[in-house]
């Protein structure tokens, strides 16, 4: 049976369908079979960062209302064969779908898998809902902005009504040279304000927003993390200590 693990965030724009993507190309590559569901139904972009847009003929909407069997509305991505998109692309954003239609659909799918990724959609409402009825584990997205922060703390709280197995976050786009500035809090910070444990550290990454996926080491311990039950974490800090760090610093505000 697949682990489904939603993946939320009360802010949009902070990274869910990035790490999304990320983590399950990761876990693909490693062997695991991977389904990726978008959960913003009708919004969503996970097709378009995997370059699948145009691939679905049909989708989760088209499952759920009898037109094809669910493995049907799967698309197998290209870069990373053992990964499949579970698309919503084709239905519109107001189109209503319950969580147990949901449940029913993945609970499917299960059984041929090893992991279900629930990209879910940014707030507290419908769609947040159902995504985290259908999980068993939950990892909330945030970056260190205080507006972040105070939405990721709502949807901590939110997801800890579902009695999911485990919720942790993920703090994104944590610039190593602030930190070691002292500019941003420390994603141990974040951890202990929400009281939540922290999954994972990802940096920000200059490469990301371009063609596809990117091959990046805070992706790969995300997937390790979850695979091994290790509890690794990036430090985005770590190119900017002792004395070559502080060379590259000095670089750096030089050039800017
Ligand atoms: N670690 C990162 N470094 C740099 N850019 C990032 C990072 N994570 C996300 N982004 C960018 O932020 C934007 C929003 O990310 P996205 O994953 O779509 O957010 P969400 O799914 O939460 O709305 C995208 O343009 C993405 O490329
Ligand atoms: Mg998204």
């Amino acid at each position: 049976m697949a682990r489904k693990i939603v993946i939320a965030s009360g802010k949009g724009g902070v990274g869910k369908t990035t790490i999304a993507v990320h983590i399950g190309c990761y876990l693909a590559s490693r062997g695991a079979r991977v389904v990726l569901c978008d959960g913003d139904f009708g919004l969503n972009n996970a097709d378009l960062l995997l370059g699948v847009e145009s691939k679905s003929a049909y989708d989760v909407v088209d499952v759920i209302e009898g037109r094809c069997r669910a493995k049907q509305a799967l698309v197998r991505c290209p870069q990373s064969p053992n990964l499949f998109l579970l698309c919503s692309n084709r239905s519109e954003p107001e189109r209503f779908v319950s969580a147990q239609s949901l449940k029913i659909v993945l609970e499917g799918l299960s059984p041929l898998f090893d992991f279900i990724l629930i990209d879910a959609p940014s707030g507290l409402g419908d769609g947040f809902h159902r995504a985290a009825s259908v999980a068993e584990e939950g990892l909330v997205i945030t970056t260190p902005q205080v507006t972040a922060l105070r939405d990721a703390d709502k949807t901590v709280s939110a997801l800890k009504n579902y009695r999911l197995k485990s919720v942790s976050i993920i703090v994104n786009r944590v610039e190593g040279e602030r930190l070691v500035k002292g500019e941003i809090v420390s994603p141990q910070q974040i951890g202990e304000l929400l009281r939540v444990p922290v999954f994972g550290v990802v940096p920000e990454i200059g490469a990301l927003g371009g063609q596809g996926p990117v091959r990046h080491r805070a992706f790969t311990t995300l997937g390790k993390n979850l695979l091994t039950g290790e509890k690794k974490l990036y430090d985005p800090s770590k190119k900017y200590q002792g004395f070559f760090g502080g060379v590259r610093r000095v670089m750096k505000e030089f050039l800017s």
